[in-house]
Parts: C-alpha cells; sequence; structure tokens
C-alpha cells in the first residue's frame, strides 16, 4: 500500500506557525465544498481523519498532515465561500497567499477544481496567480462521478477539463499536469499518489 501512515501534525494561523521539520509538502486548494477533506480521506484510507461537512467553509487553518513519517499533505481554507465572515473571506488572500510564497519545502499545490461543472472564474483566477508566481501546480479534478448522473445539458468531465485547460495557455509556461478524480469511487487516488512520488523525488 501507497499511504502506510497518516498523522494529523497541527493546525496553524500562519506560514510562519507551520512544522519546521523541513518535509516536503503538497497543499491542497480550492473552492470551498470542491471536495478537499474529502479527497485526503480517500488518500488516506481514513474515513475521518481530515473532517468534512456539507456546510462549506469547515477548514479554516494550515493543517498539515504527515504521510509515511516522510512527507505533508496540507489542508488549507477553500476559497470563495461567500457566506465566510468577512474576516474569514479576506483573511484567505493574506494568510495563504504568504503561505505559498515562503513555505520553502512546498513541493506543489494540489489544486481542486470541481470537474462536473464548467470551469468556474475563482478557480481559473486562483490557477492564474499560481501559474504567474512560478509555483509548480498540479490540477486535481474532484467529483468526476458525477457526471454519470448528468443527462442532456450537463458537460462531461473531459470537457470541462479542455476547457479548464485551454483557459489557462496564458497564466503557465508549461501546461501543468492534470488527474481525474473521486473521492466517492476512488477514481484516480494511486495516480495522484505516485504522482506525488514522482514529484518528491525530483
Ligand atoms: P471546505 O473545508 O469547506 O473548504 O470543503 P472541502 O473542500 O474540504 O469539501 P469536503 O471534503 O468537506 O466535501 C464537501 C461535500 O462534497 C461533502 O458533502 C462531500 O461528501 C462531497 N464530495 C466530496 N468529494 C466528492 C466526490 O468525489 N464525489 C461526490 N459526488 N461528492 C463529493
Ligand atoms: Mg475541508
Amino acid at each position: 500500500h501507497l499511504v502506510k501512515s497518516a498523522e494529523f501534525v497541527k493546525s496553524s494561523p500562519k506560514e510562519s506557525d507551520c512544522p519546521k521539520d523541513g518535509l516536503p509538502e503538497f497543499a491542497l486548494v480550492g473552492r470551498s465544498n470542491v471536495g478537499k477533506s474529502s479527497l485526503i480521506n480517500v488518500l488516506v484510507n481514513r474515513k475521518e481523519l481530515a473532517q468534512t461537512s456539507k456546510k462549506p467553509g469547515k477548514t479554516q487553518l494550515i493543517n498539515h498532515y504527515r504521510i509515511n513519517r516522510n512527507w505533508y499533505l496540507v489542508d488549507l481554507p477553500g476559497y470563495g465561500f461567500a457566506k465566510a465572515p468577512t474576516a474569514v473571506r479576506t483573511g484567505w488572500n493574506e494568510f495563504t497567499k504568504g503561505y505559498f510564497l515562503n513555505r520553502k519545502t512546498l513541493v506543489a499545490v494540489l489544486l481542486l477544481v470541481d470537474g462536473s461543472i464548467t470551469p468556474q472564474k475563482i478557480d481559473l483566477d486562483c490557477a492564474d496567480w499560481l501559474g504567474r508566481n512560478k509555483i509548480p501546480v498540479t490540477v486535481v479534478f474532484t467529483k468526476c462521478d458525477r457526471r454519470k448522473k448528468q443527462k442532456n445539458g450537463g458537460k462531461p468531465s473531459e470537457e470541462n477539463v479542455r476547457d479548464f485547460e485551454k483557459q489557462l495557455q496564458d497564466s503557465f509556461d508549461q501546461c501543468p499536469p492534470w488527474i481525474m478524480t473521486s473521492s466517492t469511487t476512488g477514481q484516480g487516488k494511486d495516480e495522484l499518489l505516485h504522482h506525488v512520488a514522482r514529484l518528491r523525488d525530483y
């Protein structure tokens, strides 16, 4: 099995409070409710390591999970949560941007994007910002199981992926790699773990 151990280490309000042991890390970012915490639980085979919720805005701190005692998965607050208190909403930019720009051990951002809907402006803006700041990104499409439920009018995930890719051409020197996943079916889980292992060993 690819993940032998997983433990929650700490929640940090800002970059300077994050663990200082120098282990490489991968940060999950994405719109509130896109499925970040669910994906963490699937990756580590645990039902409730990361707290999930039907109500968006559950994750409000930088949460470090140590995997196999030698790398971190980091759960960040979701963006675009309109109902969050203003301080929380605007705080996202301040402290997460500080985290992205200053965290030396950050290997790549795993940008979670809902694969069951057409590309959203806020996701494209986030990807654009990361790209222009030269922060390595892997796009992880979530909820790809949902395309089967869509009838006429619903776009299949593949089409949404191509749309998203096309709209990001100017933001990155090289188009970021992407992986299609579902926390419901486990689709893409091993692919993502292998991908992370490759980036880590680089
Ligand atoms: P915040 O912490 O609020 O930013 O949300 P989050 O991104 O951590 O989302 P979370 O994992 O809590 O999931 C939000 C909702 O989406 C929950 O009701 C999940 O059950 C559902 N969900 C997550 N992943 C999937 C998926 O792959 N497929 C389907 N169908 N539903 C999913
Ligand atoms: Mg969460």
